[in-house]
């Protein structure tokens, strides 16, 4: 039965309690059955309009009537529980009503983070809807190139090395200079850099760019810390190379280096024969080839026997592709640290008539689109959870 205000007689303080709640209660059954706008519309009138609704009715049957000595507590009933109540429900069920129409044209539009958002500012809005399905929460995944840098970081900490890290807005100085690229060096066009705008009035050397490699945190560790060290430098570097398949001018490097007394050629071999072996499978064989770095000396890049074709060069009757039939693979740069880059850090220790060091550079991303079998790599930049969802 529909309800309808009372009279009262009796207008004691827990009278006047019960006859509350009851109101109370009933505004709440009748609204939780609100669920269009024209449903809402008949509901407001009833509770709230102007004419022969329970608020007019609650005014004049329990305040006007009330006798004198009573008009008090009634006054304060009606006006700070009442009055609120009502209104304060007829807001929260017009507010869920708006959100199963947002829920419903989500739904209609099968766009999935929508109807979870639409779904969760319902469940908000009416918590006792115990009758709904749960809501899923999409448990996020790990992002295929930080993946790949956590297992290439965590080969080399087992090796003993730590992390280190510097930024990348960098000056001249440590992106060039300390690297052993002289001012105005031809090797400085071998990376496209992006320059800071605006910074001509400085001298060269503290003029801002974006790093192109994260070589520079080698000269600023070791103008930190004192050798022995051993340390794999992950980071975000940029270079003004328009973005393609196999390009991006933001992409992720890994650098090592190793300082100590007498460390050999054979040291680098040996390090990074066992971390290929770590990351790519105990098969795979290693490949260096003489190359050239302002910052190593000798220099090489190493290569892995393609873990795609094995080494073949073939895919069944198919030439492999990311090996270009070659069978092998180049996976980084690397060589041992040029005595002049070490001049640059000599008074911490780092004489190299004293030291010597290896140090090695690969591209994390390139390392990321062979291991998944991607062919784009603007995939990895292009935020669509349907591709990401994948590496979960
Ligand atoms: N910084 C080089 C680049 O981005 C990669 C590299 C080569 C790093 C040799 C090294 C190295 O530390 O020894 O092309």
């Amino acid at each position: 039965m529909a309800y309808t205000v009372p009279k009262l007689t009796d207008y004691s303080a827990a009278a006047l309690e019960k006859k509350a709640s009851q109101l109370l209660s009933a505004l709440k059954d009748e609204s939780t059955a609100v669920k269009t706008e024209s449903d809402y519309e008949a509901f407001r009138v009833r509770w709230a309009g102007r004419k022969d609704s329970v608020r007019t009715q609650v005014n004049e049957l329990w305040l006007k009537a009330a006798p004198k000595e009573a008009k008090r507590a009634a006054g304060q009933l009606v006006n700070e529980v009442i009055l609120p109540g009502i209104d304060g429900e007829l807001r929260d069920r017009h507010d869920h009503i708006n959100n199963l129409a947002v829920l419903k044209k989500a739904r209609a539009e099968g766009i999935d983070a929508e109807i979870d958002a639409a779904r969760r500012a319902l469940e908000l809005s009416d918590s006792v809807d115990i009758t709904l399905p749960g809501i899923r929460r999409p448990i996020g995944a790990e992002h295929p190139i930080i993946k790949t840098r956590n297992e290439i970081v965590s080969v080399f900490e087992r090796l003993g090395y730590s992390v280190a890290e510097g930024p990348v807005v960098e000056t001249d100085y440590y992106n060039f200079e300390a690297l052993n690229f002289p001012p105005n060096h031809p090797a400085r066009d071998t990376q496209d850099t992006l320059f800071i705008a605006g910074q001509q009035s400085k001298p060269q050397r503290e003029r801002l760019l974006l790093r192109t490699h994260t070589s520079p945190v080698q000269i600023r560790t070791m103008e930190k810390m004192r050798p022995p060290i051993r340390i794999v430098i992950p980071g975000k570097v940029h270079r003004n190379d328009p973005p393609d398949a196999s390009h991006s001018p933001m992409f992720h490097q890994i650098e090592g280096l190793a300082v100590d007394t007498n460390i050999t050629f054979g040291d680098l071999k040996g390090t990074l024969d066992h971390a290929m072996k770590a990351l790519f499978g105990s098969n795979v064989k290693t490949h260096f080839r003489p190359s050239f770095f302002p910052f190593t000396e000798p220099s090489a890049e190493l290569y892995v026997t393609c873990f795609i074709c094995g080494g073949s060069g073939k895919r069944g009757p198919d030439p492999c592709r990311p090996c270009k039939q070659t069978g092998w693979i180049e996976v980084l740069g690397c060589g041992m640290v040029d005595p002049n880059v070490f001049e640059f850090v000599k008074d911490n220790g780092y004489d190299p008539k004293q030291v010597s060091g290896f140090a090695f550079g690969m591209g994390v991303d390139r390392l990321a689109l062979l291991k998944y079998g991607v062919d784009d790599i603007q995939l990895f930049f292009q935020g669509d959870v349907r591709f990401l969802q994948q590496f979960g």
